[in-house]
């Protein structure tokens, strides 16, 4: 697929988690490239400011809010058929909603935590390559980005659930570029490994549903990491709205791989390296952005 400039006015781009951080940076991206944009998120008026931003940058775009939970195959598929009915076509799909739970030993964390995390954090990104890529596939036209982190390959401590649901977009990326190829289809996809950045998702254990409140007991080690992820989020050298933009140009070259952050690369090769050495890799030498 061509994706130069011109081919993107008047197509459409579905973002999930479209209401804060990076997800709402995708999406006055694709506006500025003249892209309807769908947004997907339960945060209403997070997606109305949003939307209200893409007004006043690209007044011709076409926008569409929808409640929805993407750890719920059957509210994915109604967003996939509405986004048709509407649209006609979808060319990019950002499966980018994610949540991040409290900092805790691996073994406090709870039934509620793990399931909390793995069905957004996993489960939304499965849905969303579930009701999608068969609208893709049938147009033979798409590119899909599935948010992971670097947490995807270098696991941190005290946040034990979120490495897990992150290594698992990561395989989960890897696996449908495979069954692309094996498909013969020219849809694309990137996985996004970004390192940490400013946003809303270190307040977001506010949203855990009341079924899934259960957490892991608060230990002077969690707080004290939880602090440390605080400020890292806070000095991330690259805002969501830099990680957007290089997001989208990883896009345009067609890139598999997107890390934001060249310095998380050397660090997985220093763990391959460790690998080789029959050594464990200890991330915390040289953690963050
Ligand atoms: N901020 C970081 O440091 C960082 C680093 C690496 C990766 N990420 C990933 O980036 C992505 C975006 O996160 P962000 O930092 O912009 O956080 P954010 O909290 O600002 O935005 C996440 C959005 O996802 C939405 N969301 C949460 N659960 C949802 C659900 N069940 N259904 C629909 N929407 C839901 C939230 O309402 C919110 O609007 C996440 O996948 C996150 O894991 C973030």
């Amino acid at each position: 697929m061509n994706k130069s400039r011109e081919n993107w006015l008047g197509k459409v781009a579905v973002v999930t988690g479209g209401g804060s951080g990076l997800g709402r940076e995708l999406a006055l991206c694709c506006a500025r490239k003249g892209m309807h944009v769908v947004l997907a998120d339960m945060n209403e008026a997070g997606m109305g400011e949003t939307v209200t931003r893409i007004q006043a940058l690209a007044p011709t775009v076409r926008t569409l809010i929808r409640t929805v939970d993407v750890s719920s195959l059957e509210q994915m598929q109604n967003l996939a058929t509405t986004t048709m009915e509407e649209f006609g076509g979808v060319h990019l799909l950002f499966n980018n909603a994610g949540v991040g739970v409290k900092a805790a030993p691996i073994w406090e964390y709870t039934l509620d935590d793990w399931q909390w995390v793995t069905n957004i954090n996993i489960y939304g990104v499965a849905w969303g390559v579930k009701a999608f890529v068969p609208i893709m596939l049938e147009q033979n036209d798409g590119h899909i980005v599935n948010t992971a982190s670097a947490a995807g390959w270098l696991n941190g401590p005290a946040s034990g659930v979120y490495n897990v649901s992150k290594c698992g977009v990561v395989a989960l990326s890897e696996s449908l570029l495979m069954d692309l190829r094996d498909a013969q289809t020219t849809i694309g996809v990137s996985v996004l490994c970004p390192a940490f950045f400013a946003s809303a998702i270190a307040d977001c254990e506010a949203n855990r549903p009341d079924d899934l409140s259960n957490t892991a007991p608060d230990t002077s080690i969690g707080r004290q990491r939880s602090e440390e992820v605080k400020f890292a989020m806070t000095r991330g050298r690259k805002s969501a709205a830099d990680i957007a933009a290089i997001t989208f140009a990883g896009i345009e070259a067609e890139q598999f791989y997107i890390f934001p952050h060249s310095k998380i690369k050397s660090l997985i090769l220093g763990r391959a390296e460790a690998l080789q050495r029959d050594e464990a890799f200890n991330t915390l030498e040289g953690r963050g952005s």
